[in-house]
């Protein structure tokens, strides 16, 4: 079979395709095999492409542990935390529960960051979403923000072209939790949507445009924009970043930082991918099958990992050097051991 495989991904790219096209601007700037593509780029946006991949070091290049880790108390605190959703109710499928969380504990300091990774359907988004109050809880404890915040935890979704509602402008969008919280459209509230425009790099006239007048970059820093506009203590960001071509990715995670330390944040960013967690968290929790599996400083969660999954999921980690390598990483002892099903 013949295959056009479409990504951002250029470490993907290198594991799996013969030949390759870059594009830029509807025109196929660059066309050759693989190797030719990627050790002798010949085209200024190939070459800037090729450098704004994140390269994953294994912990050799994550952020320093103290930087977000003074002694504080946590801001967030989540202990056995079970979420169930029942299944088959009707004829065919026997009755039963999706564990897609089974018992997981975690907690978050202010300024802080802690990345959620592991498999597709392992848990991270029934967990986030169970943090914001969008999932009904089968059982465990969760304890978000100081008090003094009404919207202590808010979230950054991946698609910044499905979070927005197509029909509001900018203005409205961002007023738009300050309204549902009982704020009225002032000069305080403008005020604080004209800083936080400026904070996420995003002109002043951006208030009369509509989401459709934006890249996707530039909606997702809306989004992030949005999120801080209540001063939440914690933003969760479930694959914020994945949706984004590699140098805007790299740009969209500088702001988080930056944020991050301007505000004294609380993140949980859940990704897939190892080299952008590696740059943005400070500590690591490895779920598989509902559990977290392991749970460190991220400099050790990734350069000594414990669990025989964590050691897989870092095998697996494509990279440009790796080339025509096809991921076929065995979980089948690993997933019949643990199947999440009942
Ligand atoms: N509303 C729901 N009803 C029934 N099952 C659900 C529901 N939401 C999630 N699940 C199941 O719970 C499990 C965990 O899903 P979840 O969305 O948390 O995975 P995830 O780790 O975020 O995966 P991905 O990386 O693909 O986003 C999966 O088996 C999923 O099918
Ligand atoms: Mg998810």
């Amino acid at each position: 079979m013949a295959m056009i495989f479409i990504t951002h991904d250029i470490g993907l790219v290198a594991g799996i395709a013969d030949r390759i096209m870059v594009m830029q601007n509807g025109v196929a700037v660059e066309q050759d095999v693989a190797d030719r593509v990627l050790d002798h780029p010949q085209h200024d946006y190939t070459k800037h492409l090729l450098r704004a991949v994140p390269h994953f070091t294994a912990g050799q290049s994550v952020r320093a542990a103290e930087e977000g880790k003074p002694a504080r108390d946590p801001i967030v605190t989540v202990d056995d935390l079970v979420v169930r959703f029942p299944v088959g109710k009707g004829w065919l499928k026997p009755k039963g529960a999706i564990h897609a969380v089974d018992g997981v504990s975690f907690d978050l300091v202010p300024g802080e960051t802690l990345a959620i990774v592991g498999e597709s359907g392992c848990g991270k988004s029934t967990t986030a979403r169970a943090l914001l109050g969008l999932n009904s809880v089968t059982r465990g404890r969760i304890v978000a923000g100081t008090g003094h915040s009404k919207r202590p935890v808010q979230m950054v979704f991946q698609d910044p072209f499905a979070s927005l509602n197509p029909r509001l402008n900018v203005e409205a969008l961002l007023a738009e939790p300050a309204i549902a919280n009982g704020q009225r459209l002032d000069d305080a509230l403008r005020k604080r949507m004209a800083f936080l425009l400026d904070r996420v790099g995003l002109p002043q006239d951006a208030l009369t445009r509509y989401p459709h007048q934006f890249s996707g970059g530039q909606r997702q820093r809306l989004c992030i924009a949005r999120a801080l506009m209540l001063n939440p203590d914690v933003v969760v960001l479930d694959e914020a970043v994945s949706a984004l071509d590699v140098s805007v990715q790299a740009r969209v995670l500088d702001l988080l930082i930056d944020l991050q330390k301007e505000f004294g944040l609380a993140y949980l960013f859940i990704s897939h991918d190892m080299a952008v967690v590696e740059r943005i968290a400070h500590r690591i929790a490895v779920m598989f099958a509902g559990q977290v599996v392991e749970i460190g400083d991220a400099r050790l969660v990734l350069s000594e990992p414990q669990h025989s999954y964590t050691k897989r999921l870092i095998a697996a980690v494509p990279a440009v050097e790796r080339r025509r390598q096809h991921f076929t990483v065995d979980m089948t002892g690993a997933v019949a051991g643990a199947a999440p099903w009942l």
